[in-house]
């Protein structure tokens, strides 16, 4: 079974993907508004820091573990201890219950793109906004369309699928990204909106900042739900992974500053609230869009922008559980997708379903989609972590010196491992539990 695995055709193809996973909806649509609601510049400083240290450790572990034992989750931790495989299951039912409502908003993206040509015919975004998603068949169409997309990729395979996709796409990103980032600069004001990004007022700083930075980063790096063992297991040359993580790391921390400085100039340009939430992106922007000379080209760069990121990350998270029903099951590819997307809309339509007719169905007081937003996002990735780095650190004792080579990385990598990481995320979930 083994020499059938699929693996990455070069370094830069393992790159590419896995930036292509970490940069998506996490990086331009949570980061901007997150940073908003905690203030902008302080959050970016503590964002940084957390991320360049406490994040590192996870997310090279990840990758390693799957390189180590090249298995799909549930085989991974299975050749580990055969008792952990509940655990390695886990892995992938997380990543089709984030599938089930990333997926929503990836068909809100589609949406907006074919909106940006009619968005004159809007007086009311924010009526607008709500109106759509209340809708009854409407967004779930577009979910649907938005998962085949991504299960049309995986089903390609590892090479001509996954990695050619990001291959296209992820440049693409770049290019519409900077495009924007210099329109927004020019805009009367915009350093206004740098400012609040980049002028710190320290008086802003508390605990739950802090905790919201680091979900955010655990969150945008895509660690916990197995697309990163996944993708790591597909490493073939045994080259060191830690120059491939700091560019991983410091890639994605670049899109989501860039994603910044695209959003708050212009939020800032047209008085508009930088702190408006979840909203930034579906009803600030299209009303700035709006009223801004080509507005509508603007917009549908914004929003294919968007759309590529959604893809190459929801490509990642459907790898995770695909790998795990080919290697496990011993199903073909097309039919592992096929499963997934039966699978995937049996979930993801009652969500995309319950912002309209099915808003009073309530799992632990939570609407379907808020329900699969918080359990994921809040217990199921922080909890998958703490697994993997505990079975790292305290049962397979994994030394950093293993994977890296400076001495003093390797301490703190040891101790980071051990202590901080899992002190960490358990915070991090008793605080998403509150
Ligand atoms: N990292 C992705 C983003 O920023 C989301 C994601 C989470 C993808 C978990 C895969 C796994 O949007």
């Amino acid at each position: 079974m083994e020499n059938n695995r699929p693996s990455w055709t070069s370094r830069y193809a393992f790159i590419i993907t896995t930036i292509g996973s970490a940069v998506g909806l996490g990086n331009i649509w949570r980061f901007p508004y997150i940073m908003g609601q905690y203030g902008g510049a302080v959050f970016l400083i503590i964002y940084i820091i957390l991320i360049s240290t406490i994040c590192f450790i996870p997310l090279i572990n990840e990758l390693y573990i799957g390189k180590l034992t090249k298995k799909e989750c549930v085989g991974a931790y299975e050749s580990i201890n055969p008792k952990f495989k509940p655990i390695g299951a886990l892995n992938p039912i997380t990543g089709i219950l984030i599938a089930s409502f990333y997926f929503i908003v990836g068909g809100w993206i589609i949406n907006y793109i074919y909106k940006s040509f009619v968005c004159n015919q809007i007086s009311d975004f924010g009526a607008y906004f709500s109106e759509f998603i209340q809708a009854p068949l409407y967004p779930c169409i577009l979910t649907i369309i938005f998962l085949f997309i991504c299960i049309f990729f995986t089903a390609k395979g590892v090479k001509n699928g996954i990695e050619a996709a990001n291959k296209v796409l992820m440049p693409l990103l770049a290019l519409i990204l900077i495009f924007l980032v210099v329109i927004s600069l020019n805009l009367p004001n915009a350093n206004l909106g740098l400012e609040y990004m980049f002028k710190p007022d320290f008086s802003k700083i508390n605990s739950e900042m802090v905790l919201a930075a680091l979900g955010q980063a655990f969150f945008t790096l895509s660690i916990g739900m197995g697309a990163l063992l996944t993708y790591g297991s597909y490493i073939k040359e045994d080259k060191s992974l830690v120059k491939s993580v700091y560019t991983i790391i410091l890639s994605d921390t670049a899109f989501a500053i860039l994603a910044g400085i695209m959003i708050f100039p212009a939020v800032f340009s047209f008085n508009m609230e930088p702190n408006s939430g979840a909203g930034l992106v579906f009803v600030t922007l299209p009303k700035i869009f709006s009223q801004v000379p080509y507005g509508n080209i603007i917009s549908c760069a914004f929003f294919v922008l968007l759309l590529c990121a959604a893809i190459t990350s929801g490509i990642s998270i459907v790898e995770g559980p695909c790998a795990t029903l080919i290697e496990r099951f011993k199903v073909s590819r097309s039919k592992a997708c096929c499963i997934l997307f039966f699978v995937i809309s049996i979930i993801a339509i009652p969500a995309t379903l319950s912002f309209g007719i099915l808003d009073h169905v309530k799992i632990f007081e939570r609407t379907i989609f808020d329900f699969l937003d918080f359990f994921t996002s809040n217990i199921m990735l922080p909890l998958n972590t703490l697994f993997l780095c505990l079975v790292s650190g305290w049962y397979l004792q994994i030394k950093g010196n293993r994977i890296i080579k400076n001495s003093l990385l390797v301490l703190l990598f040891d101790f980071g491992l051990r202590f901080v990481v899992p002190i960490a995320l358990i915070c991090l979930i008793i605080m998403g539990l509150k």
